[in-house]
């Protein structure tokens, strides 16, 4: 969603502007835009991609003070006008602003009565225009901030520069601000990323902070006033630049960094020999898992397909209850919350507002919870303040693939560890260790040969919509793939568990309509061949994921086989011919793989 890059210091800043916007572009966004301080604002922005804003503009934009934004549009339209940055009326305040300002309405409409009139339909232009009244009246700066933000219902990450003073003045609320002093200046960014070629020691402000960087340096308080209480960190994890290299997309190159991501995630943290796996930032001992009530994961998209797979593992490995909740729902479910149980908020971001809610309930009523996160530093990593780097490294494509991987690892080797704090046995925990190690060498070798995936979608591009099925741990697996494929291709994709096919999606069935089918070698794949039978009993057309050298091959119309690992392991090889095939089908359409349309990398407002 919406990224911002700030920066004021020494050196010209256009061109540490656009190559942050570049490094923000994963995050999704219809527009962007920029404004350089000079004798006046030089404000360029249009909708369309950042390599259009860059050849648009002016070969010198003299300054070395500026604001960039991509803007992912939620109040007003995808046009130039509502793109960042917004300037006050007179044109002596610039803004950028990630979040929404929930009571913007009326505020405008306040600010109309008065005579006021906006260029653009957006939320965010009532703060620029709040503060450019409120530094007319001779406030300094921070204090317009502190004007212009009271009384705003919502959410924000704010960078403002101002015509008559040489300071930059960010604030926070929900939407992260990331600071980091390099020896030329202050650089701003709502996330590490674009931070991390200049230096690896940020300060991340906190909810409710007021940050200004000018001639007197850096100073940062709270809204209400008094000292902020954040303070330096360093970015354990530096990602720099991810590089396509030789991939023509960064989805095709995550996809096949999965065996060396889940390497990361794996490594130290299981011992085939004694079956013992341990998450360093789970600080539990033994004795607190054995007493753990139940366990609850939250996710949203892919994280809740992972949530719902580690559901299932942590159930039949620790014999406690597990249950994956969709974050957007949780806090509205008024739901029950034991501070004995366990909670892990499940993303890959780790900025997801939902969960970042979702969270807050479960901390309001006196519950802890762990993050299962990639993103170092993210808000969910530091909200909870416990918990798992999942350690996918940086995941640029929109559609998530490799954090998918490392989510369901991470929350397998969670499982082991508590299940043998309870009851799992040494030999069964030895060989699902094994298990997991072998998996990066086995998705090597699939990756290598992938196998029939283009007659895949040959078949899928004539479907005028999809029906996934599996059961088990696969018929999480299924799911992801149908999310996969609907977010890349817009191909209606529905994906039920395959024994409640007759109950419902039966009735989409017809003569060639392809059915997709999960159904690796385990305990339930007997009971996924008849929903088959069933469904070519209707004149359907199977693609089936399965084992290699599997028997229920024969049955499919294309039957893509994966390497034969432990049944519990299995997502992490069947999901691999989903992620292609959503990848090719969306190829074959010509549509933008890595940024699907409306999507938006890390979803941050609710
Ligand atoms: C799907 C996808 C989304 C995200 C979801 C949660 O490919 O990427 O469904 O999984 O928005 O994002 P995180 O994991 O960042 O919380």
């Amino acid at each position: 969603m919406c990224g911002i890059i700030a920066y004021h210091g020494r050196r010209q800043a256009a061109p540490i502007l656009v190559n942050g916007l570049r490094r923000l572009e994963y995050r999704g966004y219809d527009s962007a835009g920029l404004a350089i301080r000079g004798a006046a604002f030089d404000v360029r922005k249009r909708t369309g991609k950042v390599a259009e804003l860059e050849s648009s503009l002016p070969a010198k934009m003299p300054g070395t003070i500026g604001i960039a934004h991509t803007r992912w549009a939620t109040h007003g339209g995808v046009t130039d006008e509502n793109a960042h940055p917004h300037l006050g009326p007179e044109q002596r305040v610039a803004i950028v602003h990630n979040g929404i300002i929930e009571n913007a309405s009326r505020i405008r409409r306040h600010l109309e009565r008065q005579g006021a009139t906006f260029r653009s339909e957006t939320d965010s232009e009532v703060i620029a225009h709040r503060l450019e009244q409120a530094v007319a009246k001779g406030q300094t700066p921070v204090d317009a901030m502190r004007t212009a933000l009271k009384g705003l219902r919502g959410t924000w990450g704010i960078c403002a520069l101002f015509l008559d003073h040489d300071e930059l003045v960010c604030a926070r609320n929900g939407s992260p601000l990331v600071l980091g002093e390099t020896e030329h200046g202050l650089i701003v960014t709502s996330d590490p990323q674009p931070l991390a070629e200049h230096t690896d020691r940020v300060i991340i402000l906190e909810d409710g902070d007021i940050a200004a960087f000018g001639k007197g340096g850096l100073a940062i308080e709270r809204l209400e006033g008094g000292q902020s209480g954040t303070s330096p960190i360093t970015l354990e994890e530096s990602w720099g630049e991810a590089e396509l290299g030789d991939y023509p997309h960064y989805m095709l190159k995550e996809i096949y960094e999965q065996p060396d991501a889940l390497r990361h995630c794996i490594s130290g943290r299981l011992n085939a020999k004694t079956g013992n796996a341990r998450l360093g930032g789970m600080h539990l001992t033994a004795k607190q898992l054995r007493k753990v009530p139940h366990v609850r994961l939250l996710g949203c998209g892919t994280a809740l397909n992972a949530a719902l797979i580690g559901q299932q593992l942590i159930e039949r490995l620790a014999r406690i209850p597990a249950v994956a909740h969709v974050s957007s729902e949780f806090r509205y479910q008024d739901p029950v919350v034991n501070p004995e149980a366990l909670h892990f908020a499940v993303s890959q971001s780790g900025e997801t507002m939902d969960t970042i809610a979702a969270i807050k309930e479960i901390q309001l009523k006196g519950g802890d919870v762990h993050g299962v996160v990639n993103v170092v530093g993210s808000t969910i990593a530091r909200l909870c303040g416990q918990g798992v780097y999942m350690h996918s490294g940086p995941e640029q494509s929109v559609a998530s693939t490799k954090a998918f991987s490392n989510m369901v690892a991470a929350l397998t080797i969670f499982a082991m560890q508590i299940g043998r704090a309870r009851q799992l046995s040494a030999n069964e925990a030895r060989v699902l260790a094994k298990g997991l190690q072998e998996v990066p060498d086995l998705i090597e070798r699939y990756l290598a040969d992938p196998g029939p995936i283009d007659d895949a979608v040959a078949m899928v591009l004539e479907a005028p919509s999809l029906l996934f099925l599996g059961r088990g741990l696969s018929a999480n697996v299924a799911k992801e793939g149908a999310l996969k494929v609907m977010e890349l291709t817009y191909i209606p994709c529905l994906a039920y568990p395959a024994g409640e096919m007759k109950h419902g999606p039966i009735a989409l069935l017809e003569e060639g309509r392809p059915v997709v089918v999960v159904a690796p070698d385990d305990a339930v794949k007997d009971k996924v061949a008849s929903a088959i039978h069933e469904c070519k009993a209707r004149g359907a057309r199977i693609i089936l994921v399965c084992t290699e050298g599997d028997e229920l091959a024969q049955e499919a119309d294309v039957a893509i086989e994966v390497p034969r690992t432990h049944p519990l392991c299995s997502p992490l090889l069947t999901v691999l011919p989903l992620q292609l095939m959503a990848y090719r089908t969306a190829l074959a359409l010509d549509l933008d793989v890595d940024r699907p349309r409306n999507l938006a990398k890390s979803v941050t407002v609710e």
